[in-house]
């Protein structure tokens, strides 16, 4: 069978997914924003026989880790080992297949690659010192975030307010308009102390990533975000911060004395240096590394929430260009947050504290099926806009798109097969084909263009779409062909039709792979194949004739009935 669209050759590729903070387990907003749709793409790259490395790790640095730490009672480092173990094990379960998963506090290389860069940016003169005057928290000796301290609104009189806006009238608070500021760590009044940090002049870097842009692979919605920030005009931030716990300011300085990196400068870095560590793992030494990060056959795609376009799209790209030695990022796939609703209930956001979130950790404990949960969040996924997780959608999907539409075709066809015709797929002579066969035949193709065009564009619940119209296609040529039928009197008809719709089994099972690895793999080994060695064009080109043929387990049990 040949086709129009095949994926390009003898790429290689790295796919970074965003790290995780280490104070948490992820939820499944995170695996739906970011992770499910990465590992899907790696998924379908590595069968079309592309280079690839999918790179993850964890995020360990930052206020909120070390704030985590206090509330447990534990070192920061403690805090970070114990939840990168745990998002490891969540990661794994959800079956996303990184080649590396490491940590900013952990990864040997990490520390030194964050400072050469910062050091590279500063001696390249991109960072201005500056003095500004911020919340001091005496009892603890700690500079504080705008998110740790809480007063009065200084413009309308408001309570409890941060100190960054006030709720009610939509000021900007800084030290001198919010009042009787008090810490959120010791809950003492806070003071106003002078320091000095380095700044990132943001709005040197406009044109240059207005120009990345034009060509990055990014979708419509972020980049008109993007632009909408550009045309208000980029500003300064501080790339360092007072606190202890973080990658020292690696400057002879006596002002950097016990100042770290900003974690948001150190985090991306982090792609860069996991993937350090993963070449020495491999054994290819660190500076292969320079192979996916300088070179011009390499392309880098940052899988990302909606929250992080900021830094990847305007902070990491000024950052990689002031560094100058390494490629943009030639695609940034961001993902919108998804809202909750429980049945009866309000849709609400996401949230830990409210206890709207659904943790991968309890749902997998609770024997909830890892692909119907892949499957579930890229059907819903949140492209273009919030999306809803209803936990009765995704037992209405899992029931009637997973169980009955793919699982019982499956099914029913290689039961009756093996049962009919025995062990094997029916051999057929091409030439006994009606239009109505020919017509599968090309349908399944059609679905493969149009789900390698969807897959290249990284539109992940556009390609399961499709792929899941053709399983309804499926069905339907079984229910007017009814081989049961027609097996009475034509046996010959119905080997044909038993070997079509074979073919467009496998067809299924190859094209799910990246989707719902699980099930896709007991569907291809049912026709005695290796799943792991799936090619992505297997899809339409695998000759099945005489293969061998046996039952696959049930797919998918259905939610709420029986185990069979
Ligand atoms: O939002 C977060 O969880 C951040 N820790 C993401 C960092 S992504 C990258 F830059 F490291
Ligand atoms: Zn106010």
């Amino acid at each position: 069978m040949s086709t129009n669209v095949l994926p390009p050759k003898n790429r290689k590729v790295l796919v970074t997914a965003a790290l995780p903070y280490s104070n948490n387990r992820p939820h499944v907003g995170h695996l739906g924003g970011a992770y499910i749709p990465a590992d899907t793409y790696v998924r379908y790259l590595r069968m079309t026989g592309a280079d690839v490395r999918f790179v993850c790790g964890s995020d360990d640095h930052g206020v909120a880790l070390m704030i985590t730490a206090e509330k447990e009672g534990r070192s920061p480092a403690e805090v970070a080992n114990y939840y990168r173990e745990k998002q490891g094990q969540d990661f794994a379960g959800m079956g996303i297949s990184f080649d590396i998963y490491s940590g900013t506090s952990t990864c040997p290389l990490h520390h030194k690659e964050s400072q050469q860069f910062f050091k590279s940016m500063f001696d390249k003169g991109f960072f201005e010192k500056q003095s500004s005057r911020q919340f001091f928290d005496e009892a603890r000796s700690a500079f504080l975030p705008d998110r740790y301290v809480k007063g009065e609104c200084g413009f309308c009189g408001t309570a409890d307010q941060n100190g960054d806006q006030c709720e009610n009238c939509g000021k900007i608070l800084d030290v001198d308009s919010l009042k009787n500021a008090r810490s959120t760590l010791s809950g003492e009044l806070a003071v106003v102390k002078e320091t000095v940090h380095w700044f990132l002049d943001l709005s040197k870097f406009g044109a240059q990533v207005e120009r990345w842009l034009e060509t990055a692979k990014v979708r419509e919605q972020t980049k008109a975000y993007v632009k909408g920030l550009l045309s208000t005009g980029l500003v300064k931030r501080a790339m360092t911060r007072d606190i202890s716990w973080g990658i020292p300011v690696p400057l002879d300085d006596a002002e950097a004395k016990g100042k770290v990196l900003y974690v948001w400068f150190d985090a991306p870095i982090g792609y860069v240096s996991f993937t350090k560590e993963l070449c020495e793992r491999e054994g290819s030494g660190a500076a292969a590394a320079d192979a996916w990060w300088r070179s011009k056959d390499a392309e880098v795609y940052h899988f990302i929430g909606e929250d992080n376009t900021v830094f990847h799209c305007i902070i990491w790209i000024a950052m990689l260009s002031a560094e100058g030695s390494m490629r943009l990022p030639d695609g940034v796939i961001v993902n919108h947050f998804f809202n909750m609703q429980v049945p009866g209930g309000a849709v609400e956001k996401i949230s830990k504290s409210r206890g709207t979130a659904v943790w991968i950790g309890d749902y997998l404990e609770a024997g909830g099926d890892p692909d119907s949960l892949r499957y579930y969040l890229t059907s819903i996924a949140s492209e273009k806009a919030r999306s809803v997780y209803k936990p009765d959608d995704l037992e209405h999907r899992h029931n009637g798109e997973l169980a009955d539409t793919l699982g019982n075709l499956v099914n029913r066809i290689t039961s009756f097969t093996i049962k009919h015709c025995g062990p094997s797929v029916p051999e057929v002579d091409e030439s006994k084909l009606a239009d109505v066969d020919r017509a599968l035949d090309s349908s399944l193709r059609s679905a493969f263009e149009d789900a390698t065009r969807e897959l290249e564009g990284h539109s992940f619940k556009a390609a399961l779409e499709r792929i899941m119209e053709f399983a309804r296609q499926c069905n339907k040529y079984v229910d007017e062909k009814a081989p049961w039928t027609s097996r009475k009197t034509d046996m010959e008809a119905t080997k044909v039709t038993l070997a079509c719709v074979l073919r467009a089994i496998h067809g299924l099972g190859v094209m799910l792979l990246p989707f719902i690895p699980n099930a896709a793999a007991k569907i291809v080994s049912a026709f005695g194949r290796e799943p792991s060695q799936a090619r992505w064009v297997d899809a339409v080109e695998a000759r099945l004739g005489g293969a061998p043929l046996s039952q696959p387990p049930i797919l998918f049990q259905k939610i709420g009935a029986p185990k069979q």
